[in-house]
């Protein structure tokens, strides 16, 4: 019998990347979003990409009945859970806002859970977590260290309530995955990251400087302890994060695990410089990028990495795609909004 996903936060980034995959691997998919930071663009694109369309409930995943609603109607063996904010900037000058919206939805959805006979729950964490590491590459055994703002707590927190949950609760198995940076778009550029106002993350920066919605990228900071001298980060492509969930939800839904809760890297292992990003960004597209450096921006780690050898023994999955096709796939969907007037 075909396996029912509930992807909360469907329609965004991540989640829609993740809803087509899924959906392609032969699960039955249904979305929930709210769409308090997106539109139906990608939703959208996910039935074009498919050829079909998929379940959207509007769902504000605070709202404990409605969680319990949907948990009711479908016959939910996964649920994977997107929906939350992810500004860290805005989550410093409204932790409340975070708390209660990354936290509260998390706690409806397992509570939900865990008065079914069985639901697997993966949540969606972030190398965030582990802070500025004394070790390079992380691996899962890398400890924690303090977040440095409400967002990237709200990520320790929920991997706490799920390991607590899953011990707890019969009901509950539970996997996290720590996503390192993901960036990119679908092959198809139907769907891709559609960041509100000013975008916060280098990727989106820089598709909307080359394609002159913003006149010049900042680059924050040249005088790290790195090559040359600006910040290292794990860049995992959107579509090859995506499968990795569909390897999860599969391990968790056939019996595979070999504890009731567990953590995955999912990077490339592979780390690249802000400034060979941009070097790449404009190489494989045949762009020139408006770019100066700029001060460092507060709380900015120097380099983190990810060890992703779990991933591969365990979930059969590794990171395929080379930066270049990552970044050509960035560029094609800038060009696609553009040609649809976002
Ligand atoms: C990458 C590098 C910047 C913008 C964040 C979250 C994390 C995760 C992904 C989110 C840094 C530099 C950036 C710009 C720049 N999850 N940069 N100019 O900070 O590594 O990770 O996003 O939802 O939890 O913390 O990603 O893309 O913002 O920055 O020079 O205009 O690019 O300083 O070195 P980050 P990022």
């Amino acid at each position: 019998m075909k396996k029912t996903v509930l992807v909360s936060g469907g329609a965004g980034f991540i989640g829609s990347h993740v809803t087509v995959e899924l959906a392609q691997a032969g699960y039955d998919v249904v979305i929930a979003d709210n769409f308090s930071n997106c539109d139906e663009t990608n939703y959208r694109g996910v039935c074009k990409i498919l050829g079909r369309e998929l379940p959207l409930i509007p769902t504000d995943f605070c709202d404990k009945a409605a969680v319990y609603a949907l948990f009711e109607k479908y016959p939910i063996d996964a649920v994977i859970h997107f929906a939350a904010f992810k500004a860290v900037g805005e989550s410093v000058a409204e932790p409340l806002k975070y708390y209660r919206n990354n936290i509260l939805s998390f706690l409806n959805i397992l509570d939900a859970a865990k008065d079914k006979e069985r639901c697997n729950v993966l949540f969606s964490s972030s190398a965030t977590v582990y802070g500025e590491a004394e070790d390079l590459p992380v691996t899962e055994k890398t400890p924690r260290q303090p977040a440095k703002s409400p967002y990237g707590n709200t990520k320790t927190v929920c991997e706490d309530i799920l390991r607590d949950s899953v011990a707890a609760y019969p009901a509950v198995k539970g996997i996290a995955l720590r996503y390192f940076n993901p960036i990119g778009a679908h092959p198809t550029a139907l769907i891709g990251e559609l960041p509100r106002g000013v975008p916060n993350n280098l990727v989106p920066f820089i598709t909307q400087t080359a394609i002159g919605k913003r006149a010049c990228l900042s680059v924050f900071g040249n005088d790290y302890p790195t090559e040359d001298g600006t910040c290292l980060r794990d860049f995992i492509d959107i579509v090859d994060l995506a499968k990795a969930h569909v390897c999860a939800v599969s391990r968790m839904i056939d019996g595979q695990m070999k504890q009731d809760y567990e953590i995955f890297n999912i990077g490339t292992g592979r780390p690249v410089s802000v400034l060979e990003l941009i070097n790449t960004f404009e190489r494989v597209n045949g762009v020139k990028l408006n770019w100066k450096f700029a001060p460092r921006r507060p709380g900015d780690v120097v380099a983190i990495w990810a060890d992703p050898t779990l991933a591969e023994q365990e979930l059969g999955w590794k990171a395929e795609r080379s930066v270049e096709q990552t970044l050509i796939a960035a560029w094609a969907w800038e060009k696609h909004l553009a040609e649809i007037g976002i």
